[in-house]
């Protein structure tokens, strides 16, 4: 706690060497560390105070993916931060509880600085979020996940390139391969990211046992939803609450789900549960009491087209150019239409809930409050969207696919909230 009573934290981007495959020494990128960041953990209503420090020998960003917070706060392309600098943005929290997470966003450079390894996951509490399992590393466990191609002497390697970028073929889970995790209560409360370039996971458990869904990208749901399966493209995050009785294993997995991104099967974590567990209290009913989003009849109607070309309206990303102007603090529905390949959108300083994809209900996994969506190869996918009522007319605001190398490759616009 700093004398202006925020809460200071400090991140140093780094460059260090991890082992992830035993007995190789991989090169890697790191915040505070060899490989990611630490969790920042605050409550709504905090304020926070960041040095952010690169120690790296080029220029980077953080941007705060998830945040509802001051344009110039946002950590996108236009807050570089300069080998040997520190940036201090800072804060009010403002939003409800929710799952978010930091990583660069250095225009074309996005790609190789994440896949390096700066990235980490930031929470944000409030009542609702204490009414689920919270106990950090205990029952309340961060799990992010990332698809890797190691060269044969074990390297990080961005080959493999398909359209997508680079797809890999084996899995960390927070910097970690072959991970195993002993639990010892009896309701796991799992906060998954997908923090990988390109690759979408169908997450499910090879039992098949069923989980509670209780949180989206940007916030807690109204009522939990039973599933088995959540699927989430790259930058989304789902909270899942699972139940284990003493001494059960299983194993987290990704299923095959289709063409593209969402092909592949992996075992993501094996999970041991211990032969005594704590008891933890039921989930009951209502969870949040955010009135879900939704945009009034006269509301702004936006379109948004994305091509084979990592396009959007047929234009690519250009730092010196607005293109939409939104009032802060308004709710606006935006259609965003898919011509060629997978891609997902994501809206910096706002939260939405998807209307409809082609015209029908989204899946359930779908629901509440999101800031990243998945867009099929020629979908049509309409969203409510909220921004935050922060106004700046002078620092742009970013909307993009977050397949990290269409994101480089200029598949992003710029809005102003004013
Ligand atoms: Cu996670 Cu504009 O990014
Ligand atoms: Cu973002
Ligand atoms: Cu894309």
């Amino acid at each position: 706690i700093g004398s202006d009573g925020a809460k200071q934290f400090t991140l140093t981007m780094q460059s260090g060497e991890t082992e992830f495959l035993p007995g190789k020494k991989t090169d890697t990128w790191g915040i505070n560390g060899s490989y990611l960041g630490p969790t920042v953990r605050v409550s709504k209503g905090d304020q926070v105070a960041f040095n952010v420090v690169n120690h790296l020998s080029e220029v980077s960003t953080l941007h705060w993916h998830g945040m509802l917070l001051p344009a110039v706060m946002d950590g996108g392309p236009h807050q570089m931060i300069e080998a040997g600098e520190t940036w201090k943005p800072n804060w009010t929290i403002n939003q409800p509880s929710a799952t978010t997470w930091y990583h660069p966003h250095l225009h074309g450079s996005t790609v190789r600085h994440v896949y390096r390894g700066l990235a980490g996951m930031f929470i944000i509490d409030d009542e609702d979020s204490k009414k689920l399992p919270s106990d950090y590393g205990v029952n309340d466990i961060p799990l992010i996940v990332q698809d890797k191609l190691f060269t044969r002497d074990g390297q990080l390697s961005e080959d493999n390139q398909t359209t997508f970028g680079t797809l890999g073929d084996e899995i960390l889970v927070n910097g970690t391969y072959d991970p195993f995790l002993k639990v010892t209560a009896s309701q796991i409360r799992f906060r998954l990211l997908n923090g990988s370039n390109a690759r979408a996971y169908h997450f499910g458990f090879t039992d098949d046992r069923s989980f509670q869904l209780v949180a989206n990208d940007a916030g807690i749901l109204q009522e939990p939803v039973t599933l088995d399966r959540v699927m989430l493209s790259p930058g989304e995050r789902a909270e899942i609450v699972v139940e284990f009785k003493p001494g059960e294993e299983t194993i987290l997995h990704s299923f095959n789900g289709g063409a593209g991104i969402e092909n592949g099967e992996f075992d993501l974590l094996k999970i041991v549960a211990a032969s005594k567990l704590t008891a933890s209290t039921a989930i009951d009913g209502q969870l949040s009491t955010v009135p879900p989003i939704d945009a009034p009849k006269d509301a702004m109607v936006r379109q948004f087209k994305l091509s084979m070309e990592s396009d959007i309206n047929g234009k690519k990303m250009d730092m010196y150019r607005i293109d939409e102007v939104v009032p802060a603090g308004t709710r606006e529905i935006w259609e965003i239409n898919n011509f060629g390949w997978s891609h997902n959108f994501h809206i910096h300083n706002a939260a939405f809930r998807i209307l409809d994809i082609n015209g029908k209900e989204p899946s359930e996994y779908e629901r509440g409050r999101k800031d990243t969506v998945f867009i099929p190869n020629g979908g049509r996918v309409r969203i409510a969207v909220e921004f935050g009522d922060y106004s700046d007319p002078n620092h742009p605001l970013m909307y993009h696919c977050h397949l990290l190398r269409h994101e480089d490759d200029g598949m992003m616009g710029q809005f102003l909230l004013v």
